[in-house]
């Protein structure tokens, strides 16, 4: 399966489900307090996507509005403001557009940045990569400006990028932009989370595409009872039917809205994993959602070797599909065979809000599978010694499991828990592996909660 970054698609509606007004006015749908909300959430975003459509209808400028979240991702090395990204066939963008302006300037963004943008653009989706999130933005533009992308039809690409000069990376997509090369695409620029902004067009396409592995629907307290407002979904072709529901990870209410956060399980498709990915173990590998790339056999005892150093990758990677939360750590993990297979992958709260990485991955185990004895469970943090959420911690859950070897990135620091897990592992005899040099990726991931 090609990679693709997280995605989580956000959207607010009415009772009766429209996202907007017809004509006229725009229809406000949340207050203060879900604004803030969705700040946050893009803040935690590598980039923001929006359709052309809501572009020309809202004219959003897609930035990080509180100075305390840009500084956060300007400390963590991370451009102030995500990548604004979207899609057109049209070609129909206004270049004054505040999506390209940035509008009025905030926190240092002024109108009419991103000048060296649009230069490097004769590479398409799968060409060449130019710039990505942690280093000069999309399209060279400076790293204190928000930097745009517009993925093109290839009829009117030329046009659009002359139009969009200085202003955007116009990126020739084809003769329709499929998203999922797209996300592709995204990918290899460095965006590991997504933000996906409407509008309705766009989020349907990933629904029915089962593109998104998250949905927060904001649902506003009145009805707009309007046949010609444009209305969240649609018919189509859900991958999300009664035989395939979607988890309900959260119910919350912000201020005058209630937020309903769905968590999206990836289409049941019935095919093998592609060649050149990881062995994942066809039989009990319940719940591994997609393969993960292979790296061959764990270490053995206290040994680092570079396949540790490769799984231990790929828990951090898991850790960045976590769903954000204030009040607990990002973390992946995955339990791999003595030979290399993958037994289960896990990250926090993957299917509940209370879930650990390693709970949610032992969960999957079959505690009678033999193999469990020379597996090693490789997890971006140590795990849990004490927890309030639930009554078994994970240190607990790993000793019970018979897993002889652990793996990990990052030592727990005392934010919401004491620590203490790889201890208490050590005492049942389990040998703790730690890859200090890896602890910095660990911890960029709980920037948000370590207060960057
Ligand atoms: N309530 C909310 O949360 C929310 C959020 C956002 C927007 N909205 C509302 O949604 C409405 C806009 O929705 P919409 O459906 O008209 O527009 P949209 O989904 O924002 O954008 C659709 C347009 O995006 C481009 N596009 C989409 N997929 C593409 C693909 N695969 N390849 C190439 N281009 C692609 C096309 O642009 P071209 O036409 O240029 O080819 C298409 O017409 C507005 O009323 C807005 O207020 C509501």
């Amino acid at each position: 399966m090609t990679e693709r970054p997280y995605v989580l698609l956000s959207c607010a509606m009415s009772v009766d489900g429209c996202l907007d007004a017809p004509g006229g006015e725009r229809l406000v749908l949340s207050g203060a307090a879900d604004l803030d909300r969705v700040d946050d959430e893009r803040a935690s975003s590598d980039a923001i996507m929006v359709g052309a459509g809501t572009i020309r209808r809202d004219d959003p400028r897609l930035l990080i509005r509180s100075p305390e979240r840009r500084a956060a991702r300007t400390a963590d090395g991370r451009p102030a403001h995500p990548i604004g990204v979207t899609l057109t066939a049209s070609g129909d963008l206004d270049p004054g557009a505040r999506f390209f302006s940035g509008g009025e300037a905030v926190g240092g963004i002024g109108v009419g940045a991103a000048a060296d943008a649009g230069g490097e653009t004769a590479g398409g989706v799968g060409g060449e990569t130019v710039g990505g999130v942690g280093g000069e933005a999309a399209g060279g533009a400076r790293r204190d400006r928000p930097a745009r992308l517009v993925y093109c039809a290839s009829p009117v690409t030329a046009r659009t990028r002359r139009r969009l000069d200085g202003l955007a990376e116009v990126v020739d997509a084809g003769s329709r932009p499929a998203l999922a090369a797209v996300l592709a695409d995204l990918f290899r620029r460095g965006v590991r989370r997504l933000m996906v902004e409407g509008g309705a067009d766009l989020s349907k396409q990933f629904l029915t595409g089962g593109l998104a592995d998250e949905l927060q629907l904001v649902i506003a307290p009145f009805f707009v009872g309007d046949p010609r407002a444009p209305r969240f979904a649609g018919p189509g072709r859900y991958p999300y039917g009664p035989g395939h529901q979607m988890a309900v990870a959260e119910v919350r209410e912000v201020g005058a809205v209630v937020l309903l956060r769905y968590l999206l399980k990836a289409p049941v498709t019935g095919s093998a994993p592609p060649a050149g990915t990881g062995n994942v173990d066809a039989g009990r590998g319940v719940g591994v959602a997609e393969p993960v790339p292979g790296h061959g056999a764990p270490g053995a005892a206290g040994e680092t070797t570079e396949a540790d150093r490769g799984w231990q990758g790929e828990a951090i990677e898991l850790s960045r599909r976590c769903p954000p939360s204030a009040t607990a750590f990002a973390v992946g993990a995955l339990v791999v065979a003595g030979d290399g297979t993958v037994l289960a992958t896990g990250y926090s709260r993957e299917s509940d809000p209370h879930d650990h990485a390693e709970e949610a991955a032992l969960a999957k185990l079959d505690p009678a599978d033999p193999r469990l004895a020379g597996a090693t469970l490789y997890s971006s943090l140590e795990p849990c010694r004490f927890r309030a959420s639930r009554p078994r911690p994970c240190a607990e859950l790993i000793i019970e499991a018979g897993l002889r070897r652990v793996v990990i990135a990052w030592r727990e620091p005392p934010v919401f828990a004491p620590g203490g897990g790889a201890a208490l592992l050590a005492e049942a005899g389990i040998t703790v592996v730690e890859i200090a040099d890896l602890a910095a990726q660990a911890r960029a991931v709980n920037a948000g909660v370590l207060g960057g």
